[in-house]
């Protein structure tokens, strides 16, 4: 097809090539899907009358599958065949994205038997603007810096907190340490609104250890699904900015790091000290031995709620399963080891004693700096 000489679309190459290629892998993989060169050739056609192209229901589900497999970052890709997609994408306006995010929530966790899933909104088109979520997870804890220099919640949302009180937010009249954020979504027709989210789409484990009574006195909890919620999926050079997934947790996410970094809720001094350890020498191990109860805590709180979780020996395991069968279809199985590595005990999981493929082309999920600003400090808007 020829286009005009005098305005050559570099993008409508590359989405043409990245189209092309998508293809190829959804036919080679797909083998009873019929005929890539039909395919490849109908979606040339597409692209050169409208600028985009549209995916098939069954490429959908394979390309979003396949960005879960593409997660460098993911030590949980044993399962990337069982993701669930929810095809929304004629779903656009901001409270229409809001209700099915929540539906979301409540469809992946499933009673505790928690559904592995992502949400697949509209896409970005030359004509029409795709929505975006701001939260970086639908779920996260509001926090807040309360007079005399304390601070309360989640430290990590401080700012995005203060940004959507200026918004309009009213938090909780007493602010707690896990008060839910509203969602943000942002359409371009609508700019951002947010949303409450209902109490049934929220379902929280109350945590408790299984010999320290006096654990369950420190109040704490953690929501049961991690449904991330600004990362853009990218099939075949289409851009879906929102589309939320989730897994289950993996233990250390919780216990190492949203309640255990000295940036996050930092409580590892907190449970030494009760648990009597001597804190004025670090050669005691003090932060490593408390640092090993609360995750045992969340471990155990998890189970004996019904709520799925993994623990990183299991995870570190399965993830090497995960490789061999990569290796065995023929294919590289890109890792990044400073992610794949757990926080706690590195080395005492086979995960740790071994090198990676690097990122691969192909469906992926992304995102951008200026995203990942919004979802730490609720701004920039999207559309200005
Ligand atoms: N680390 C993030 C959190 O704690 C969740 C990231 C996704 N985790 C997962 N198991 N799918 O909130």
């Amino acid at each position: 097809m020829s286009r005009p000489q005098s305005a050559p679309d570099v993008d409508l190459e590359a989405l043409q090539a990245a189209a092309e290629e998508f293809l190829q892998l959804f036919h080679t993989e797909n083998p009873a899907a019929g005929s890539a060169e039909l395919r490849i050739a109908a979606v040339r056609r597409e692209i050169d009358l409208t600028g985009t192209y549209w995916h098939t229901p069954d490429e959908l589900v394979f390309g979003a599958r396949v960005a879960w497999r593409n997660n460098e970052r993911c030590i949980g890709r044993l399962y990337w065949r069982s993701l669930q997609v929810r095809d929304l994408r004629d779903v656009s306006t901001a409270g229409d994205v809001a209700a099915h995010c929540f539906d979301h929530l409540r469809e992946a966790y499933n009673g505790g038997k928690i559904r592995p899933m992502i949400s697949v909104f509209a896409p970005e088109t030359p004509t029409t603007a795709a929505p975006r979520i701001w939260n970086e997870q639908l779920i996260r804890y509001a926090g807040y810096d309360l007079p005399e220099g304390k601070a309360i919640g989640d430290p990590r949302y401080r700012s995005f907190t203060t940004q959507l009180i200026q918004r309009g937010w009213r938090p909780p009249v007493s602010p707690g340490a896990f008060d839910v954020l509203p969602l943000v979504v942002e359409t371009l027709a609508e700019g951002p609104r947010l949303f409450e989210l209902p109490s049934s789409a929220v379902q929280e484990v109350e945590l408790e250890h299984p010999e320290l009574p006096w654990f369950a006195g420190l109040g704490l909890r953690w929501h049961a699904v991690p449904v991330i919620s600004n990362n853009t999926l990218v099939i075949g050079g289409i851009s879906y900015p929102a589309a939320p997934f989730n897994g289950w947790y993996m233990g250390t996410e919780i216990g190492a790091r949203n309640l255990g970094d000295n940036d996050r809720y930092a409580l590892v001094p907190e449970i030494a000290v009760r648990m009597g350890l001597d804190t004025s020498d670090e050669a005691t191990l003090w932060r490593d031995r408390a640092l090993v109860e609360l995750n045992r805590a969340v471990l155990h709180s998890y189970r004996s709620s019904g709520v799925s979780i993994t623990d990183h020996h299991t995870e570190s395991r399965r993830f090497l399963i995960h490789l061999e069968r990569e290796e065995r279809a023929g294919r590289t199985c890109p890792a990044d080891w400073t992610w794949i590595v757990p926080p706690l005990s590195g080395s005492q999981t086979p995960v740790f004693h071994r090198y990676y493929d690097d990122a691969n082309a192909g469906p992926s999920f992304v995102t951008d700096p200026e995203t990942v600003h919004r979802g730490l400090h609720g701004a920039p808007p999207a559309f200005r």
